[in-house]
This record gives structure tokens, C-alpha cells and sequence, in this order.
């Protein structure tokens, strides 16, 4: 078999790209180790910032987040049992940002991927990456757990396979650079089936640290409260949930959590991780495989992305026009907006949760981040431009 760009890997990132390369004539194949269903039903988050959303819908894969998303043009800080409302459409120049589950734009991406009659296969196993230095690179996989092994020959190859595919380690280690920081504190995300409590999202940082109040639907709320990465999920019963989580959102104005039946939870640990270079020969790696965000703030999707935007159009240009420059540029592109995405994931995560290794001088720092927002607009404007995403370089 033989394509011109074989992606290892069915997330965000691999599917933009499959469907920019399709519109600019170029094709490709997909290749993904978990099943369709897994795919489809990975709970993850679920903010995307403007562009992606303009993005989307040019695209004509928009149609279901228009009708079932939730458009917020405003988010809700809150420290000290007082809340802060944060007016990102006016502090932006309109931009606001959508929350539409991750799981859900896959479906859309898959969906609209078969029916232009795109290639993905699932459920591969033993995927890996050859000659990536040579202008012959090749994928080998078997099909089916144990089926014959198959041989897929390719111009370029794509790692968007996650942090754990074997992308990045088709890197050597002699010419990579990983750099990482491990927060000593998790994530405990529910989703239980209650009304909404508040019209947009709220970030606290209040009694034992951080909450969040998010949303999927009318009927279904999305929730995290910061907890011991090495907690287990048996020692939290709801009623324990429901306490904290109202601990750290109540206020002094009579507000009510509305609580429900939780239908499904999880730990997850926090880390901050960037891979460099994000190229090597005729290797690209996009997303998840070559960078990680803690998820305050929820960029991960919103920068995984933006890297199929920018392998996409140094392709175009490749294809189009014979021309490398921007193939020979594409780590340091991406890199730039990386370390941005990295830089507000890691100050959203610091100023919003309790961490045990803070002294009280690091503590008060952070509660000064806090209040600078809400007197200062230059402060809330630079936020707020994070928080809607940063506008491409070109
Ligand atoms: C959600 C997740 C986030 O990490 C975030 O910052 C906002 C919302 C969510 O899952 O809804």
C-alpha cells in the first residue's frame, strides 16, 4: 500500500489534518491501536477557542457544535467566596469560545473522514515507524491483533499518536530534548445529571484548592475538583464529592450547586511536557505526542490543532509548490505557540490550585495574581486573550 501522508494516530490532531490534506488534494491514510468506540467515547474536554470554531465551521464539519455547543463569551473566577466575572468578548474584540466535548468533534471528524471516503483504520496493533531519515519512510501494523503484517509506504509520516505512541520514539534520544514538570496534585473530573448552576464556567481556588464548574448540557454538568494524584477513585463516595466541590464554590450570597447522579468519575494526574524538536527527516509529531498541558484552562485539543493547521499548510506548500521552507520550519512554528500554550496552562494551574509544596509567600503570590485581574484590565485583557487563543503568525 501506498499513501502520501500515513498518520499514526485518530485524535484531534490527525483527524484536522487528514481532512485539511483531503482539501488540498493530498492523501493520506490513518492508523489507530484503540477501536472506534473507544475513540468516540474517551471522556476528555471540551473548550475550543475561537479560530478553531471559525475553523470548523469554513470546513463544513461544524453543523452539530453550532446547534449543540454552548457559546460562552464570558468566564467566572473565584477566590475568597467572591466571584469575578471576566467579559471575554469585550476584553477580546468578540472573540468567545465554545464548550463542545472532545469526544463529540471526533465523532463529527470520523463521520464527515468516511464519508468522503477517507482511510482510517482501527483497532491496529504493533504499529511502527521505519527509514524516517531516508525519503522512503514506511509504517508496518497488523490488522486485527494478530493478522499479516501490513506495509503502508508514504512521502511524510505523522506521529499524533499521544504520549504513549511510538512517535516521539521514532525521534532518536540523542536528538530530542524533553522537558517536564510534574504537579503534585490531580484532577478528579464527574459528570452527573443535574441542571445548570451558573450561566458560564467557573475557576476556584478556595478552601482545599481548585473547582471547577463546567457544562455539556442543560441536563449534564461536567465538575473537577484538584486532589491527590495518587488518590483512589473507591475513597470518594458522592456525598464526599458533592462536599467539597461545594465548599469551594459557595459564596455569601445564597448560591446553590445544583447537585445529581453522577454517572461518571475519574482521577486523572497533571503534567506539563514539551518535546524538541517536534520533526526528525520526514517525521512530523503533532499533539499530545510532542507536548502535554496540564488541563486548566483546556488547550490541549486547541493546541494539538493548531500543529495539523501548520503541518497542513507547509504540505500545501510542498505539494503545490515544490517549495520545504515551511515543511524545514514547522518544529519551531508550532514550538512558538507551544510554549505560549504551555506558559498560560502552567499559570492558570499555579495561581488557581493549593499545592502542599507552596510556601505562604508562594501562596500570596498567587492570590495577588488573582486580584490583579480584578483591577486591572490590561491583567483580565491578557487573560482573556489566552483563554480565546492566540492568532496564528501568518
Ligand atoms: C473543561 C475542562 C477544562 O480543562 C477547562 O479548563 C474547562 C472546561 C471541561 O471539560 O468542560
Amino acid at each position: 500500500m501506498r499513501t502520501q501522508v500515513g498518520i499514526v494516530g485518530c485524535g484531534p490532531a490527525g483527524l484536522f489534518l487528514a481532512h485539511l490534506l483531503h482539501r488540498a488534494g493530498i492523501e493520506s491514510v490513518i492508523l489507530e491501536s484503540r477501536s472506534r468506540t473507544e475513540v468516540e467515547g474517551t471522556i476528555r474536554a471540551g473548550v475550543l477557542e475561537h479560530w478553531l470554531v471559525e475553523m470548523m465551521t469554513a470546513m463544513g464539519l461544524g453543523a452539530r457544535m453550532l446547534r449543540e455547543g454552548h457559546f460562552h463569551t464570558g468566564i467566572t473566577l473565584q477566590w475568597n467566596r467572591q466571584r469575578l466575572h471576566l467579559d471575554m468578548e469585550d476584553l477580546t474584540g468578540g472573540r468567545k469560545v465554545t464548550v463542545y466535548a472532545q469526544h463529540e468533534v471526533l465523532k463529527d471528524l470520523i463521520a464527515a473522514r468516511l464519508a468522503d471516503g477517507g482511510a482510517i483504520h482501527f483497532g491496529v496493533s504493533a504499529t511502527a515507524i521505519h527509514a524516517v531519515d531516508t525519503d522512503r519512510p514506511f509504517l508496518t501494523w497488523r490488522a486485527d491483533g494478530d493478522g499479516p503484517e501490513q506495509r503502508l509506504d508514504c512521502d511524510y509520516i505523522v506521529g499524533a499518536d499521544g504520549f504513549h505512541g511510538p512517535g516521539r520514539q521514532a525521534i532518536p534520544a540523542s536528538r530530542r530534548t524533553e522537558y517536564q514538570k510534574v504537579y503534585p496534585f490531580g484532577w478528579l473530573g464527574i459528570l452527573a445529571r443535574a441542571p445548570l448552576s451558573w450561566p458560564e464556567l467557573i475557576y476556584a481556588n478556595q478552601g482545599e484548592g481548585f473547582a471547577l464548574l463546567s457544562t455539556r448540557s442543560p441536563e449534564i454538568q461536567r465538575m473537577y475538583i484538584q486532589c491527590d494524584p495518587a488518590d483512589d477513585i473507591t475513597n470518594w463516595p458522592d456525598d464526599r464529592i458533592w462536599a467539597q466541590l461545594e465548599a469551594r464554590l459557595s459564596t455569601d450570597d445564597g448560591w446553590v450547586l445544583q447537585r445529581g447522579e453522577i454517572f461518571q468519575k475519574g482521577i486523572i494526574p497533571l503534567r506539563s511536557f514539551v518535546c524538541e524538536p517536534m520533526q526528525h527527516g520526514r517525521l512530523f509529531l503533532a499533539g499530545d505526542a510532542a507536548h502535554i498541558v496540564p488541563p486548566t484552562g483546556a488547550k490541549g485539543l486547541n493546541l494539538a490543532v493548531a500543529d495539523a493547521v501548520v503541518l497542513a499548510r507547509a504540505l500545501e506548500a510542498r505539494y503545490r509548490d515544490n517549495r520545504t521552507e515551511r515543511l524545514d520550519a514547522y518544529s519551531a512554528t508550532c514550538l512558538r505557540r507551544v510554549w505560549k500554550g504551555e506558559r498560560f496552562s502552567w499559570s492558570m494551574t499555579t495561581m488557581l490550585h493549593r499545592n502542599p509544596d507552596d510556601s505562604p509567600f508562594e501562596q500570596r503570590i498567587h492570590q495577588a495574581g488573582l486580584d490583579l485581574l480584578r483591577s486591572s484590565r490590561a491583567a483580565a485583557t491578557a487573560l482573556a486573550e489566552n483563554y480565546v487563543g492566540l492568532p496564528f503568525e501568518d
